[in-house]
Protein backbone atom coordinates (compact mmCIF):
# COMPACT_ATOMS: atom_id res chain seq x y z
CA UNK A 1 0.00 0.00 0.00
CA UNK A 2 1.25 3.68 -1.08
CA UNK A 3 2.12 6.03 1.87
CA UNK A 4 2.99 9.56 1.78
CA UNK A 5 5.34 9.63 4.48
CA UNK A 6 7.11 5.80 4.22
CA UNK A 7 8.59 3.37 1.48
CA UNK A 8 7.74 -0.13 2.34
CA UNK A 9 8.85 -3.52 0.48
CA UNK A 10 8.21 -7.05 0.81
CA UNK A 11 10.89 -9.08 0.72
CA UNK A 12 11.10 -13.14 1.25
CA UNK A 13 7.90 -12.12 4.47
CA UNK A 14 10.04 -9.65 5.57
CA UNK A 15 8.22 -6.03 5.35
CA UNK A 16 10.82 -2.85 5.22
CA UNK A 17 9.61 -0.04 6.49
CA UNK A 18 11.42 2.98 5.79
CA UNK A 19 10.54 6.73 7.47
CA UNK A 20 11.14 8.90 4.30
CA UNK A 21 11.59 12.53 5.15
CA UNK A 22 15.21 12.63 5.52
CA UNK A 23 15.07 16.41 4.32
CA UNK A 24 13.51 16.44 8.15
CA UNK A 25 15.63 13.95 9.40
CA UNK A 26 12.88 11.78 9.32
CA UNK A 27 10.73 13.43 11.83
CA UNK A 28 7.64 11.85 12.82
CA UNK A 29 4.94 14.78 12.06
CA UNK A 30 1.35 13.86 12.40
CA UNK A 31 1.20 12.13 8.97
CA UNK A 32 4.02 10.00 9.79
CA UNK A 33 2.40 8.81 13.02
CA UNK A 34 -0.74 8.44 10.69
CA UNK A 35 0.92 6.26 8.46
CA UNK A 36 3.41 3.73 11.09
CA UNK A 37 -0.36 3.12 12.23
CA UNK A 38 -1.77 2.42 9.24
CA UNK A 39 1.14 0.21 8.03
CA UNK A 40 0.97 -1.89 11.31
CA UNK A 41 -2.13 -2.38 10.40
CA UNK A 42 -1.19 -4.10 7.84
CA UNK A 43 2.29 -5.74 9.53
CA UNK A 44 -0.68 -7.40 11.45
CA UNK A 45 -3.38 -8.19 8.72
CA UNK A 46 -1.56 -9.22 5.84
CA UNK A 47 -0.59 -12.70 6.10
CA UNK A 48 2.27 -12.83 3.74
CA UNK A 49 4.10 -10.13 6.30
CA UNK A 50 5.67 -12.39 8.88
CA UNK A 51 7.90 -9.78 10.41
CA UNK A 52 9.07 -6.78 10.16
CA UNK A 53 12.02 -4.11 10.02
CA UNK A 54 11.37 -0.36 10.48
CA UNK A 55 14.43 2.41 9.51
CA UNK A 56 14.80 5.80 7.94
CA UNK A 57 15.71 7.15 4.71
CA UNK A 58 19.23 8.68 3.98
CA UNK A 59 22.27 7.91 5.96
CA UNK A 60 22.19 10.73 8.87
CA UNK A 61 19.22 9.79 10.51
CA UNK A 62 16.76 6.97 11.62
CA UNK A 63 14.18 9.28 13.03
CA UNK A 64 15.73 12.57 14.78
CA UNK A 65 12.61 13.08 16.63
CA UNK A 66 8.64 14.33 16.80
CA UNK A 67 8.48 16.99 14.50
CA UNK A 68 9.01 20.02 16.83
CA UNK A 69 7.36 22.55 14.57
CA UNK A 70 3.98 21.14 14.95
CA UNK A 71 4.25 21.74 18.97
CA UNK A 72 4.43 25.41 18.71
CA UNK A 73 1.58 26.97 20.41
CA UNK A 74 -0.39 23.69 21.33
CA UNK A 75 -2.06 24.13 24.49
CA UNK A 76 -1.82 21.07 27.49
CA UNK A 77 -5.00 18.97 26.37
CA UNK A 78 -3.81 19.24 22.54
CA UNK A 79 0.03 18.33 23.98
CA UNK A 80 -1.58 15.26 25.77
CA UNK A 81 -3.72 14.07 22.79
CA UNK A 82 -0.33 14.31 20.76
CA UNK A 83 1.16 11.74 23.14
CA UNK A 84 -1.64 9.47 23.76
CA UNK A 85 -1.99 9.16 19.99
CA UNK A 86 1.79 8.13 19.79
CA UNK A 87 1.55 6.06 22.79
CA UNK A 88 -1.12 4.19 21.13
CA UNK A 89 0.94 3.61 18.00
CA UNK A 90 3.71 2.97 20.03
CA UNK A 91 1.72 0.00 21.93
CA UNK A 92 0.42 -1.48 18.39
CA UNK A 93 4.74 -2.37 17.53
CA UNK A 94 5.22 -3.45 20.85
CA UNK A 95 2.59 -6.03 20.98
CA UNK A 96 2.17 -7.15 17.70
CA UNK A 97 1.88 -10.70 17.08
CA UNK A 98 4.71 -11.18 14.49
CA UNK A 99 8.29 -9.48 15.37
CA UNK A 100 9.04 -5.71 14.15
CA UNK A 101 12.89 -4.82 14.65
CA UNK A 102 14.20 -1.09 14.50
CA UNK A 103 17.53 -0.91 12.41
CA UNK A 104 18.98 2.44 13.00
CA UNK A 105 20.80 3.81 11.00
CA UNK A 106 21.64 7.19 12.65
CA UNK A 107 20.30 9.62 14.72
CA UNK A 108 17.33 8.36 17.50
CA UNK A 109 16.59 11.15 19.21
CA UNK A 110 13.03 11.43 21.34
CA UNK A 111 10.38 10.32 19.25
CA UNK A 112 12.91 8.03 17.42
CA UNK A 113 14.50 6.71 20.26
CA UNK A 114 11.02 5.80 21.74
CA UNK A 115 9.93 4.47 18.06
CA UNK A 116 13.07 1.76 18.56
CA UNK A 117 12.74 0.79 21.63
CA UNK A 118 8.58 0.08 21.00
CA UNK A 119 10.36 -2.07 18.64
CA UNK A 120 11.10 -5.74 20.06
CA UNK A 121 14.60 -5.26 19.84
CA UNK A 122 17.27 -3.17 17.84
CA UNK A 123 20.26 -3.50 15.39
CA UNK A 124 22.03 0.05 15.01
CA UNK A 125 24.83 1.34 12.88
CA UNK A 126 28.35 2.61 13.83
CA UNK A 127 27.36 6.27 13.45
CA UNK A 128 23.59 5.70 15.37
CA UNK A 129 23.41 8.18 17.83
CA UNK A 130 20.76 7.78 20.90
CA UNK A 131 19.33 10.22 23.21
CA UNK A 132 15.99 11.76 24.79
CA UNK A 133 16.54 15.51 24.24
CA UNK A 134 13.42 16.79 25.40
CA UNK A 135 14.18 18.92 28.49
CA UNK A 136 16.49 21.13 25.53
CA UNK A 137 12.87 22.00 24.60
CA UNK A 138 11.43 22.26 28.03
CA UNK A 139 9.29 19.07 27.51
CA UNK A 140 9.83 15.28 28.67
CA UNK A 141 9.58 12.46 26.49
CA UNK A 142 5.87 11.37 25.47
CA UNK A 143 5.85 8.29 23.32
CA UNK A 144 6.54 5.98 26.39
CA UNK A 145 10.40 6.78 26.44
CA UNK A 146 10.30 7.39 30.30
CA UNK A 147 8.94 3.49 30.78
CA UNK A 148 10.51 1.74 27.95
CA UNK A 149 14.37 3.69 28.46
CA UNK A 150 13.59 2.88 32.02
CA UNK A 151 12.95 -1.00 31.40
CA UNK A 152 15.82 -0.91 29.34
CA UNK A 153 18.74 0.61 30.75
CA UNK A 154 18.02 0.89 34.47
CA UNK A 155 17.01 3.46 36.43
CA UNK A 156 19.80 5.22 36.87
CA UNK A 157 21.05 5.42 33.54
CA UNK A 158 17.65 6.32 32.41
CA UNK A 159 17.27 9.31 35.30
CA UNK A 160 20.66 10.60 33.61
CA UNK A 161 20.05 10.11 30.24
CA UNK A 162 16.89 11.89 29.84
CA UNK A 163 17.83 14.66 32.93
CA UNK A 164 21.02 15.66 30.82
CA UNK A 165 19.58 15.15 27.24
CA UNK A 166 23.28 13.76 26.94
CA UNK A 167 23.28 11.89 23.40
CA UNK A 168 25.18 8.54 23.22
CA UNK A 169 26.88 6.98 20.54
CA UNK A 170 26.58 2.93 18.99
CA UNK A 171 29.20 1.42 21.63
CA UNK A 172 27.54 3.16 24.23
CA UNK A 173 24.35 1.99 23.51
CA UNK A 174 25.17 -1.84 23.15
CA UNK A 175 26.92 -1.69 26.41
CA UNK A 176 23.98 -0.21 28.13
CA UNK A 177 21.93 -3.43 25.41
CA UNK A 178 20.01 -0.40 24.38
CA UNK A 179 20.72 -2.63 21.20
CA UNK A 180 22.19 -6.09 20.82
CA UNK A 181 24.16 -5.43 17.28
CA UNK A 182 26.28 -2.72 16.13
CA UNK A 183 26.90 -3.13 12.75
CA UNK A 184 28.17 -0.96 9.44
CA UNK A 185 25.57 1.09 8.00
CA UNK A 186 26.45 -1.49 4.52
CA UNK A 187 25.66 -4.89 6.64
CA UNK A 188 22.78 -3.19 8.97
CA UNK A 189 19.97 -4.34 7.15
CA UNK A 190 21.48 -7.12 5.74
CA UNK A 191 22.10 -8.63 9.35
CA UNK A 192 18.81 -7.44 10.50
CA UNK A 193 17.72 -9.35 7.67
CA UNK A 194 19.08 -12.51 8.36
CA UNK A 195 18.09 -12.42 12.02
CA UNK A 196 14.81 -12.30 11.16
CA UNK A 197 15.22 -14.94 8.69
CA UNK A 198 16.00 -17.44 10.95
CA UNK A 199 13.16 -16.09 13.31
CA UNK A 200 10.99 -17.17 10.51
CA UNK A 201 11.70 -20.48 10.62
CA UNK A 202 10.09 -21.26 13.95
CA UNK A 203 6.49 -21.67 14.93
CA UNK A 204 4.40 -18.41 14.59
CA UNK A 205 2.22 -18.65 17.55
CA UNK A 206 5.37 -19.60 19.55
CA UNK A 207 6.99 -16.53 18.52
CA UNK A 208 3.36 -14.39 18.72
CA UNK A 209 3.22 -15.91 22.52
CA UNK A 210 7.08 -15.21 23.42
CA UNK A 211 6.28 -11.67 22.70
CA UNK A 212 2.95 -11.83 24.46
CA UNK A 213 4.68 -12.99 27.90
CA UNK A 214 7.96 -10.92 27.29
CA UNK A 215 5.87 -7.98 27.52
CA UNK A 216 4.04 -8.85 30.80
CA UNK A 217 7.35 -9.34 32.24
CA UNK A 218 8.45 -6.13 31.19
CA UNK A 219 6.02 -4.39 32.76
CA UNK A 220 5.40 -6.62 35.92
CA UNK A 221 9.16 -5.89 36.75
CA UNK A 222 9.11 -1.74 36.57
CA UNK A 223 9.25 -0.04 39.48
CA UNK A 224 5.56 0.87 39.02
CA UNK A 225 4.37 -2.31 39.47
CA UNK A 226 2.16 -1.64 36.47
CA UNK A 227 3.66 -0.08 33.69
CA UNK A 228 -0.02 0.58 32.02
CA UNK A 229 0.07 3.66 34.80
CA UNK A 230 3.51 4.65 34.14
CA UNK A 231 2.75 5.72 30.71
CA UNK A 232 -0.56 7.13 31.79
CA UNK A 233 1.33 9.40 34.29
CA UNK A 234 3.76 10.08 31.13
CA UNK A 235 1.02 11.02 28.61
CA UNK A 236 -0.42 13.52 31.21
CA UNK A 237 3.51 15.23 32.32
CA UNK A 238 4.13 15.74 28.72
CA UNK A 239 0.87 17.44 28.16
CA UNK A 240 1.64 19.55 31.65
CA UNK A 241 5.05 20.70 29.94
CA UNK A 242 2.74 22.53 27.05
CA UNK A 243 1.41 24.74 29.56
CA UNK A 244 4.88 25.95 30.46
CA UNK A 245 6.74 29.59 29.26
CA UNK A 246 10.03 27.47 29.25
CA UNK A 247 7.83 24.63 27.10
CA UNK A 248 7.19 27.74 24.28
CA UNK A 249 10.97 28.95 24.77
CA UNK A 250 11.79 25.54 24.02
CA UNK A 251 10.31 24.79 20.64
CA UNK A 252 10.62 28.96 19.60
CA UNK A 253 15.02 28.45 20.29
CA UNK A 254 14.95 25.37 18.07
CA UNK A 255 12.74 26.60 15.56
CA UNK A 256 15.03 29.94 15.66
CA UNK A 257 18.47 27.94 15.88
CA UNK A 258 19.38 29.48 18.66
CA UNK A 259 20.02 28.64 22.45
CA UNK A 260 17.15 28.35 24.74
CA UNK A 261 16.71 30.31 28.12
CA UNK A 262 14.75 28.77 30.61
CA UNK A 263 13.39 30.54 33.35
CA UNK A 264 11.55 28.29 35.19
CA UNK A 265 8.30 29.41 34.31
N1 LIG B 1 11.61 18.30 14.29
C1 LIG B 1 11.51 19.11 13.22
N2 LIG B 1 12.52 19.33 12.37
C2 LIG B 1 13.69 18.70 12.62
C3 LIG B 1 13.86 17.85 13.72
C4 LIG B 1 12.75 17.66 14.58
N3 LIG B 1 12.81 16.85 15.63
N4 LIG B 1 15.14 17.39 13.71
C5 LIG B 1 15.73 17.92 12.63
N5 LIG B 1 14.86 18.72 11.97
C6 LIG B 1 15.10 19.48 10.75
C7 LIG B 1 15.90 20.75 11.02
O1 LIG B 1 15.05 21.81 11.48
C8 LIG B 1 16.49 21.02 9.66
O2 LIG B 1 15.47 21.58 8.84
P1 LIG B 1 15.84 22.84 7.88
O3 LIG B 1 16.91 22.29 6.95
O4 LIG B 1 14.54 23.11 7.18
O5 LIG B 1 16.33 23.94 8.78
C9 LIG B 1 16.75 19.61 9.12
O6 LIG B 1 15.92 18.74 9.86
C10 LIG B 1 18.18 19.16 9.31
O7 LIG B 1 18.52 19.28 10.68
P2 LIG B 1 19.76 20.15 11.23
O8 LIG B 1 19.44 20.54 12.65
O9 LIG B 1 20.09 21.23 10.28
O10 LIG B 1 20.92 19.04 11.20
P3 LIG B 1 22.22 19.00 12.12
O11 LIG B 1 23.07 17.93 11.55
O12 LIG B 1 22.79 20.37 12.30
O13 LIG B 1 21.70 18.52 13.57
C11 LIG B 1 20.39 17.16 15.08
C12 LIG B 1 21.14 17.25 13.72
C13 LIG B 1 19.69 15.82 15.12
C14 LIG B 1 21.42 17.24 16.23
C15 LIG B 1 19.38 18.34 15.20
O14 LIG B 1 18.59 18.36 14.03
C16 LIG B 1 18.46 18.25 16.39
O15 LIG B 1 18.88 18.55 17.50
N6 LIG B 1 17.19 17.86 16.15
C17 LIG B 1 16.19 17.84 17.18
C18 LIG B 1 16.38 16.67 18.10
C19 LIG B 1 15.33 16.69 19.20
O16 LIG B 1 15.30 17.54 20.04
N7 LIG B 1 14.45 15.67 19.15
C20 LIG B 1 13.41 15.54 20.13
C21 LIG B 1 12.18 16.20 19.66
S1 LIG B 1 10.85 15.99 20.81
Amino acid sequence: MPYTTLLTELENGIYIITINRPDKLNAINKQVMNDLNEVIDEVYNNNAIKSAIITGAGSKAFVAGADISEFLGLTKEEGFAVAKKGNDVFFKIENSPKPIVAAVNGFALGGGCELAMACHFRLCSENAKFGQPEVNLGLIPGYGGTQRLTQLVGKGKAMELMMSAVIIGADDALQLRLVNYVTTQEILLIKTKEILQLIQTKAPVAIAKIIECVNVAVVSDSSYNNGKNGFEKEQHAFGECFATEDMKEGAAAFIEKRKANFTGK
